[in-house]
């Protein structure tokens, strides 16, 4: 997708996520769907330590599973969003929230033993694209969940072949959301 284009798509969902009545129920709409999904890749960090990257982490409700065991850092594009995830943070000692582009992440090469990403991907106008940019800030795992009905098991699996990585699970599970979990090697 050419620049321009990239840019006004990505414009386009922020006026989505940017909304304030949605922003405000979000939460309530969708915490228990979205703790499915954390349960799922947890059970993968068990003996994971160490900062956890999590790109698009929306208003912080992962927070209230990782918290208590590991540090973190969130990021998302939408102000609002990381707004709501300070408030959640506000008593968390070992969470910092950075605005930034998915496919642009402020980081060096291969820094977070663990990164994470719940539900971005249908968001993103190239897939590929951004799973490389979280390949790049990884020095171990990267674990991310996908809506199936927009990236079915198939498609995701090409996206990661495509990617590079040699070594990943999919998981379908019973949610919406496909999850895998990919080895940085
Ligand atoms: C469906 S929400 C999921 C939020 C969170 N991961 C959760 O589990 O509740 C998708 C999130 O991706 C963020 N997002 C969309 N496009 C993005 C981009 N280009 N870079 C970073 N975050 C983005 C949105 O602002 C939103 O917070």
């Amino acid at each position: 997708m050419p620049e321009s284009n990239e840019f006004s798509y990505k414009k386009q969902i922020m006026s989505k996520y940017n909304e304030p009545s949605y922003v405000k129920t979000y939460d309530r709409r969708y915490n228990s769907i979205q703790s499915e999904k954390y349960e799922t890749i947890l059970r993968y960090l068990e003996d994971q330590v160490v900062w956890i990257l999590d790109v698009g982490i929306g208003t912080g409700l992962f927070l209230d599973k990782v918290v208590r065991q590991w540090p973190l850092i969130g990021t998302d594009l939408s102000l609002r969003m990381l707004r709501t995830a300070k408030k959640r943070a506000k008593d968390l000692p070992n969470v910092e929230l950075i605005l930034a582009d998915a496919d642009y992440l402020p980081f060096k090469e291969r820094i977070f033993k663990v990164v994470t990403s719940f539900t971005l991907l249908q968001n993103m106008p190239n897939p590929l694209e951004t799973i490389k940019e979280l390949i790049r800030v990884s020095d171990n795992l990267v674990a991310i969940t996908v809506l199936k009905k927009k990236i079915n098991a198939h498609s995701l699996k090409k996206i990661l072949k495509k990617s590079g990585l040699k070594k990943f699970n999919i998981i379908e599970g019973t949610s919406e959301d496909i999850s895998a979990i990919c080895y940085v090697i």
